[in-house]
């Protein structure tokens, strides 16, 4: 493609362009600071892309997200959770041998070490799970250090995903003051989840296949989203060096966050905030609306998707299904759909191009299953595991690899000289 050009203080400077498998276009400005001594001004890098990957593909205007080729929507339909760890991180379908090895070393380094019990016991009842898991995660690499050897990142690799279900498992469990459920060998990585959780076997729940397929689902729809926050908190942290599970931790915590991963959680709050007062729900449309009001329409808005989240298509549909199915009627899905419908309906939406995201409705489905509020976004970082690892090991082998250092440009004092403090004031 022909360089792009820049014309700064007269002077003409030629960058680079390239496209995508998809088309999409990106000026190279590796060279600009070189040539000119300008750099770009981008925060939150919203314009700007920090890598060449191959995992996922969002087109934000067309509403499509596609793993490794392959549309959620098919994926949702005809997959699991554990094929979609296993295409993401290896970039193809498993085999089915590849698929059976991959399900059983899951299986078998399901356990925590011992001692690693001995952690829960520190953590008061009220500490959020989501600090539990980023820190339980980083003391991973105390029991498995890594190595050069390859052969030990693959099985890092295998028990993240395994233990990370036992984890969240364990941490509920103690901040209810339960004893722990050890995992099953004979359960799915769903059914072993919510058997964990709840003591109670899939095969006693009154639709067992049903809680665990549409975990299974919701895990599988959060599993990779290309470059947000927490991944390129993943990759960031991975550039300087550091151990797969310090970078995983450091994604964890980023995600965390009430206007990233932990929207899903601040949903349920807000829906119930709105039943609250009455169900009042063009109340909180025209606070969401109202510049001097911090209040925000959570689960509502994104970076990318500039027309709907196809994620939150399924899950809506999802929530009906599983909820008829269940036999529960949940005022709160009433109150969501309320605030969809009239928000859809406003200019202020509309021109802001504010649509449901996969946050919106995904907290209606993780109560049906009975996992408490304070548990989602751990749940949101169990579907985004493969993903992460993905982004991960793929930023090892890029030969363009190095470490993330920004630029900035600084606003503050020039040079000045120090004053003793007699003369200060
Ligand atoms: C996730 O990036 C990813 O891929 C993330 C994710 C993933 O899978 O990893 O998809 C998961 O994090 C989904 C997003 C979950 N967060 C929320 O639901 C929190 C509520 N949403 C917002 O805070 C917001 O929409 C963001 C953070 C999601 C996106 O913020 P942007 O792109 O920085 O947009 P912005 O804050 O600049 O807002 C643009 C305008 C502003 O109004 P104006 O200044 O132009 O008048 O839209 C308004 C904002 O005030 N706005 C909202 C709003 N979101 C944006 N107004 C009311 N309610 C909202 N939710």
């Amino acid at each position: 493609m022909d360089p792009a050009k820049l014309v700064i203080n007269d002077n003409e400077y030629e960058l680079p362009v390239f496209a995508g498998s998809e088309d999409e276009v990106a000026v190279d400005i590796r060279k600009l600071r070189a040539q000119s001594k300008v750099v770009t001004y981008d925060p939150g890098y919203g314009n700007t892309g920090s890598c060449e990957s191959s995992i996922t593909f969002i087109d934000g205007e067309k509403g499509i997200l596609r793993y490794r080729g392959y549309s959620i929507e098919e994926l949702a339909e005809k997959s699991s959770f554990v094929e979609v760890c296993y295409l993401l991180i290896h970039g193809e379908l498993p085999t089915e041998v590849q698929l059976d090895i991959f399900k059983h070393k899951l299986t078998h380094h399901s356990l925590l070490h011992e001692d690693m019990k001995k952690f829960f016991e520190g953590y008061p009842a009220s500490a959020h799970p989501m600090s539990v898991l980023s820190a339980m995660v980083a003391s991973l690499a105390a029991y498995y250090p890594e190595s050069d050897d390859p052969s030990d990142l693959d099985l890092n690799v295998i028990r993240l995903i395994a233990k990370l279900k036992t984890i969240a498992a364990f941490s509920y469990k103690k901040s209810i003051g339960h004893p722990y459920v050890y995992p099953r060998n004979d359960l799915s990585y769903t059914e072993d989840f919510l058997n964990m959780m709840f003591a109670v076997p899939a095969e006693a729940y009154n639709s067992p296949d049903l809680l665990a397929l549409t975990l299974d689902m919701l895990l599988i729809l959060h599993a990779d989203h290309e470059q947000n926050c927490s991944t390129s908190t993943v990759r960031m942290v991975g550039s300087s060096g550091a151990d797969l599970f310090a970078s995983i931790s450091a994604g964890i915590s980023a995600l965390s966050g009430p206007l990233h991963g932990k929207a899903n959680q601040e949903v349920i709050d807000m829906l119930e905030r709105i039943q609250a007062d009455g169900g009042d729900y063009n109340k909180y449309i025209e606070k969401a609306k109202d510049k001097n009001d911090p209040f925000r329409l959570m689960g509502f808005g994104h970076r990318v998707y500039k027309n709907f989240d196809p994620r939150a298509k399924v899950i809506k549909k999802t929530a009906d299904r599983v909820l008829s199915e269940l036999g529960i009627r949940d005022p709160l899905l009433d109150i969501a759909k309320h605030l969809e419908r009239v928000a859809l309906e406003d200019d202020y939406f509309g021109e802001r191009k504010l649509y449901p995201n996969v946050d919106f409705y995904s907290g209606i489905l993780y109560r049906a299953m009975g996992i408490p509020t304070n548990m989602f976004t751990v749940m949101f970082a169990m579907g985004r595991m493969p993903g992460w690892i993905a982004q991960w090991i793929e930023s090892k082998k890029d030969p363009d690899a190095k470490i993330h250092r920004p630029r900035q440009i600084y606003m503050g004092s020039t040079e000045r000289h120090y004053r003793p403090i007699e003369q200060r004031g």
